[in-house]
């Protein structure tokens, strides 16, 4: 452990159990003749380690995530759009259904990928004092740019209205409950009071962690992935769809890290995974669910594409279950089937690794960008 009372510092002497904010930014003061530090350290959250030492690394499973997303890099613009644009514009290619349930999905999206990169970089990364874990939210910051990215390819190759998809999250009501939800359990970490170190702050940052990357990445895009990839099986806005297989294989990634850092901060911190607080969560995961079935109902008020509402309910159910089952927790629901088994090929994360592999290949080889 350092010893604190030799350290000397331009900003004078820093008391132990009070270390400044600025600690846990990496932006403080640097302590001249600082001991080096040791993996034992390094913690998550209010970590006494400096935060610009990456090495010696202690969370190896955020430097694979980072190396996996490295070997995943992809842009939209790889992806053409022409089979799209040609079916969009026709007269008769796609049911007024379709296009309502396309439009008000890629709207979703637009608007999230937005709120889900605010949150890591203006709420998420700050406290998270660890390099390693860093590391990866900057590359997962930069994927979020890329499907923000996809978004606008989307609306510039179709000739989308931009206010109807970008501010749909303002206007349709499905689509504002999600986001603010959502921004309710990031708003205190707004505050710029706001500092982790005492159990409701730490509390608060757990639940931003669960509303971002479990509820949002982890289950509400996975509807939006079956509804756009459903489609894509059947032949109809393949452009999109195979985009959506990469946001879908990103976001996977993103999904696993949250969790892992989540389950790091129970085992380090466990004074806050009280039976009180997990009840919250699994609170949290159902109430999860239950907007999203709005959202289901909004997209599809009838059935398509062996696609309706109640399957997308029934699914969503199933998500929750299982991710509870990744936090440790006890299921929400009543046991729930997958009701859309080719999707669990694509989360399933033998297989994904696979999909990695088989991208990467694909990738090195300079070979086209076709997934199956
Ligand atoms: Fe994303
Ligand atoms: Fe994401």
């Amino acid at each position: 452990m350092l010893d604190w009372s030799d350290i000397k510092s331009d900003a004078g002497p820093v008391a132990r159990h009070d270390a400044p904010a600025s600690d846990a930014t990496g932006l403080g003061a640097i302590e001249r003749g600082a001991a080096r530090v040791t993996v034992d350290e390094k913690r998550l959250l209010n970590a006494r380690a400096d935060v610009n030492q990456i090495l010696p690394m202690k969370y190896k499973w955020a430097w694979e995530k980072y190396l996996a997303a490295c070997n995943n890099h992809w842009m939209p613009t790889e992806v053409s759009m022409q089979a799209d644009i040609a079916l969009w514009k026709s007269r008769d290619g796609l049911t007024e259904d379709e296009r309502r349930m396309v439009k008000r999905n890629l709207g979703f999206f637009a608007a999230s990928e937005s709120l889900v990169a605010n949150n890591i970089v203006l709420a998420i990364y700050r406290r998270l004092t660890n390099p390693e874990c860093r590391q990866y939210l900057l590359l997962q910051a930069f994927e979020e740019a890329v499907h923000t990215h996809t978004f606008q390819y989307i609306v510039d190759s179709l000739g989308l209205d931009e206010g109807e998809l970008f501010n749909m999250y303002r206007e349709i009501p499905s689509i504002t409950d999600k986001a603010a939800w959502a921004l309710e359990h990031t708003r205190h970490l707004d505050d710029p009071a706001f500092e982790t170190g005492n159990a409701e702050a730490d509390q608060a940052f757990l639940r931003d962690l669960v509303a971002f990357y479990v509820v949002f990445e982890g289950m509400w895009f996975y509807t939006g992935f079956a509804q756009i990839l459903s489609l894509g099986r059947r032949n109809k806005m393949v452009g999109i769809a195979e985009q959506y297989q990469y946001i879908l294989r990103d976001e996977s990634i993103h999904l696993n890290f949250g969790i892992d850092v989540i389950n790091q901060l129970k085992i380090e911190n466990p004074h806050l995974w009280t039976r009180a607080f997990q009840e919250e969560v699994r609170a949290m995961l159902k109430e999860a669910a239950e907007l999203e079935a709005a959202y289901g109902r909004d997209t599809m008020p009838r059935g398509l594409l062996g696609l309706n509402a109640a399957l997308c309910d029934e699914y969503m159910r199933f998500i929750a279950n299982r991710r509870c089952a990744q936090l440790g927790l006890a299921p929400v629901f009543r046991e729930a089937d997958n009701p859309f088994p080719w999707m669990s090929e694509a989360m399933d994360l033998k297989k994904e690794k696979n999909f990695f592999e088989t991208r990467v290949i694909e990738y090195q080889n300079g070979g086209a960008l076709a997934w199956d």
